[in-house]
């Protein structure tokens, strides 16, 4: 009898595929971001990674981010966090738009540029064109010394560890996490949030990792929804503002790893197009959340379901009306609305896993993909 085992399963520690064990060493990747950064109880963010003094980092008129694929949506959110935090204007642009269109962007600007690799020529090119004008730059990556790092004033780490799939996870979910703690902090040195306010967020943050590993847990259900759209040509995801970015994301990481065509589309764009998709093969993955605007969203779905689409609902226990819609849902627990695209991502990127293992298609390496894009 031959011993089934090889060096590329020790080092996917049980798991079949990379991509599935990065997904699920999510809590463990949040927990080191926010080591050392935060404490229970106080409302401090301790950031002296970044390398600008407070009176500085408080003082500039707008932030643009900067970044591509995954860490582009990354920045989406993080505009949602600074404008809501920190109460300052912000900008978010792909690094191939940014860098051949001569921006407008001076000393007065933050540019944060989001980089899992570090290496993403795009986005060290629009670094490169922004500093060149005289913005000051802060770089949020995963890896220590990259190229991105060494362009930077200052780097905020993830700690999430390396990322071997193609299609990034752990990485995105510890940059949502690494801006809010960087919009925190400006927001505090601002004065647009409050001690109390401050401790409740930081709270709200260590709670975070516990919420994540529940989500985690409904891995099979998540398998059994896999296995019933898995044969569908095409997917919409939608969602509205803070999942907005994450309904992109949904979209991308699927047709990433299974080939299948998904569109990820603000909610509220719907009636301007892609209704006409619809029909009784179309999935339709909606993020139905408890948020200001769930009523909206709702609509949404009743919009869907009278044309016959297959409703697939990431809300709550108790949302009785999004329940009642949906064709398959999958529960979230309950969450601060800012913190809740962070637990949304999770049964997307299980969605997207699990279609891809049920098609044959090969997770960790997807044609035509590269985990970094180093050339233009
Ligand atoms: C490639 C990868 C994506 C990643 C993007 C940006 O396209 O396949 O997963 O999101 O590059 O990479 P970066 O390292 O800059 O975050």
């Amino acid at each position: 009898e031959t011993i089934s085992w090889s060096p590329a399963m020790a080092e996917k520690a049980g798991y079949t595929h990379f991509m599935q064990k990065e997904i699920f060493e999510q809590p463990r990747a949040i927990i080191d971001t926010l080591a050392g950064r935060i404490k229970s109880g106080s409302p401090e963010v301790f950031l002296p990674d970044i390398g600008l003094e407070d009176e500085v980092f408080k003082s500039f008129d707008r932030v643009v981010m900067l970044a591509c694929g995954t860490s582009y949506h990354a920045g989406l959110i993080g505009k949602f966090l600074f404008e809501g935090l920190a109460r300052i204007p912000v900008e978010v642009d792909l690094g191939s738009e940014f860098r051949y269109r001569d921006p407008l962007v001076g000393p007065k600007d933050l540019v944060v540029a989001i980089s899992q690799s570090g290496e993403t020529a795009d986005t060290l090119a629009a670094l490169k064109e922004a500093t060149s004008k005289g913005a000051t730059a802060l770089a949020i990556c995963n890896v220590v010394g990259s190229s991105l790092t060494r362009e930077a004033s200052g780097t905020l780490y993830t700690h999430a560890g390396l990322e071997i799939g193609v299609a990034s996870t752990k990485a995105f979910t510890t940059q949502l996490v690494a801006l809010y703690l960087l919009a925190l902090h400006m927001g505090r040195l601002r004065g647009n949030v409050s001690d109390e306010k401050g401790i409740e967020l930081v709270d709200d943050l260590i709670k975070l990792p516990g919420l994540l590993q529940e989500v985690l847990d409904k891995e099979e259900e998540i398998k059994k929804i896999a296995e019933d759209y898995c044969q569908a040509d095409d997917f919409l995801y939608l969602g509205r503002g803070l999942c907005y970015p994450i309904a992109l994301e949904g979209a991308l990481k699927l047709k990433e790893i299974s080939y299948i065509h998904a569109e990820g589309y603000p909610a509220g764009e719907m009636k301007h197009g892609p209704i006409a998709l619809i029909d009784e093969k179309m999935p339709v993955v909606v993020l139905a959340n408890n948020t200001d605007v769930f009523e909206k969203v709702l609509s949404n779905m009743q919009e869907v379901s009278a044309r016959g689409g297959k409703l697939i609902a990431l809300t709550e226990e108790d949302n009785s009306a999004a329940l009642a819609l949906a064709d398959s849902a999958v529960m979230i627990p309950a969450a601060p609305q800012t913190l809740a695209p962070v637990l949304l991502t999770i049964p997307l990127q299980l969605l997207a896993y699990h279609i891809s293992v049920l098609r044959g298609t090969d997770v960790d390496q997807p044609r035509n993909l590269a985990k970094s894009v180093t050339v233009e």
